[in-house]
């Protein structure tokens, strides 16, 4: 079998892990559901869950890989020599890839739409109005065509490897993304009617806090957000020297997460309230302010257009931005069940990105057939229901199934005396005990 790749350096897995994080989840999915949650009431809660769960969980996810140095089948299989947790750990595995795979599926449909929207912007500068219809308006061609493109975008990195692929494109997009999004801010914060929505923002409605159902919206956000449950940390993890602390790169990642979700709802919140200012209709019937599809395909390409000739330029940066943010996420969910074929299958790198890209194609094209019945079902089986749950065997497998010892042992290199820091007191405790059980009851309450 050809040698395992690594990240070349620090900044090379921080960009990488946090290129994961960061994806439509942040830039779409947060700020809509903070705008429908009490704003920054939502927003603290969060930051609340983020800290108290995903970061621990992103660790355990972390330590496995690094330890096991393989996929997440073999990982936790790795974690015990017991037949049973062995095979159970295999077994969590092979569910992680489905479920990694499954995501894949849906997300580069939603990412195919970001880029026939790029593209429709581009045929705008154009003046070719033909052609901006045919991208900007669903059809089953279009969507099939574009989930193959961005499909195919995925692949190519993949194909490249670790080092020259995953870390090559994450270090030359995520700067791009970040560019990208404080310029898109500075241009809409100009805008009228820009204060009303940064308000709606961030004054929190404290009425909302306790509701149950932001809490465990705040929960399923921050797992989706930190790609956390299905193997992805795990396996960039896998990837990562021995010499890097992980406690505090874990730290960066998220840290990196955060801020750019935060940075996105200085974006997208105020952007709804400028489109309103032109005209746009904002509130559902029920009240609510519009997040889903519409928001994006709807209440702002209707603000584009209002904006005048400068309009086409913020779409295409927009939607450039959504298409990078989705292909850097992309990328760590098909490594998922790349390294496990190339590892345990034998297969060249290419060829497996290839077969795999083309497998999980298939699925998506299943989906846009059958959009009604499979699109949501798909979404709501793989992040609310099986990323969590995912979580929690992660943590017990690293709380109750591994050797203390041994646990300590991994994470002591690259962070020498961690016994005596505040980290090691509280986390080994905190994912063997807190996490299961937090998630697990956040979890019984949202069924
Ligand atoms: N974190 C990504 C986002 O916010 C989604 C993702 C989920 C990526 C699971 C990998 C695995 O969009």
């Amino acid at each position: 079998m050809a040698s395992r790749g690594q990240f070349s350096s620090k900044l090379g897995f921080v960009m990488a892990a946090a290129g994961s994080a960061v994806g439509l989840g942040n830039i779409w999915g947060f700020p809509t559901q903070a705008a429908g949650n009490g704003g920054a009431a939502f927003v603290l809660m969060y930051l609340v869950m983020a800290f108290c769960l995903a970061y621990p969980a992103l660790m355990a996810e972390l330590v496995i890989g690094r330890y096991a140095r393989a996929n997440v089948v073999n990982a936790l299989g790795a974690v015990s020599e017991k037949p049973i947790v062995h095979k159970l750990g295999m077994l969590a595995g092979g569910y992680g890839v489905l479920v990694a795979s499954l995501i894949l599926s849906f997300y580069a449909i939603v990412a195919g739409w970001m880029l026939s929207y790029m593209l429709g912007a581009l045929a705008d500068m154009g003046s070719l109005s033909a052609a901006k219809a045919w991208f900007t308006k669903g059809s089953l061609v279009r969507d099939l065509a574009f989930t193959a493109t961005f499909m195919g975008l995925t692949v190519f990195v993949i194909a490249g490897g670790v080092e020259k692929g995953i870390e090559r494109w994450s270090t030359r997009l995520m700067p791009m993304l970040i560019g990208l999004l404080v310029c898109l801010i500075i241009y809409v914060m100009t805008q009228p009617g820009a204060m009303e929505g940064l308000g709606v923002y961030l004054i929190p409605d404290f009425s909302k806090i306790f509701d149950a159902g932001l809490i465990i919206d705040a929960m399923g956000q921050a797992f989706f957000s930190l790609s956390l449950g299905v193997g992805t940390m795990l396996i960039y993890g896998s990837y990562l020297s021995h010499k890097e602390s992980l406690p505090k790169l874990s730290g960066m990642v998220m840290a990196v997460d955060l801020s750019i979700a935060f940075l996105a709802g200085l974006l997208i919140i105020p952007a709804i309230f400028v489109a309103k200012h032109y005209g746009a209709e904002i509130y559902s019937e029920s009240g609510t302010l519009i997040g889903g599809p519409d928001l994006i395909f709807q209440i702002l390409p209707y603000l584009f257009d209002s904006m005048g000739g400068i309009g086409v330029v913020v779409a295409f940066a927009f939607f450039l931005l959504m298409s990078i943010a989705a292909l850097t996420s992309s990328i760590s969910m098909l490594e998922v069940p790349v390294a496990l074929v190339v590892e345990n299958g034998h297969m060249n790198r290419p060829k497996a990105a290839l077969l795999l890209g083309f497998i999980i194609l298939a699925i998506s094209a299943a989906i846009v057939l059958n959009f009604e019945l499979l699109f949501l079902n798909v979404i709501a089986f793989t992040t609310k229901f099986s990323q969590p749950l995912l979580g929690v065997v992660m943590c017990v497998f690293v709380g109750w199934l591994w050797h203390r010892g041994k646990l300590l042992q991994e994470i002591q290199q690259g962070h020498e005396h961690i016994e005596n820091t505040l980290f090691w007191k509280i986390w080994p405790h905190y994912v063997k005990f807190v996490c299961p059980a937090l998630i697990l009851a956040t979890f019984a309450q949202s069924l």
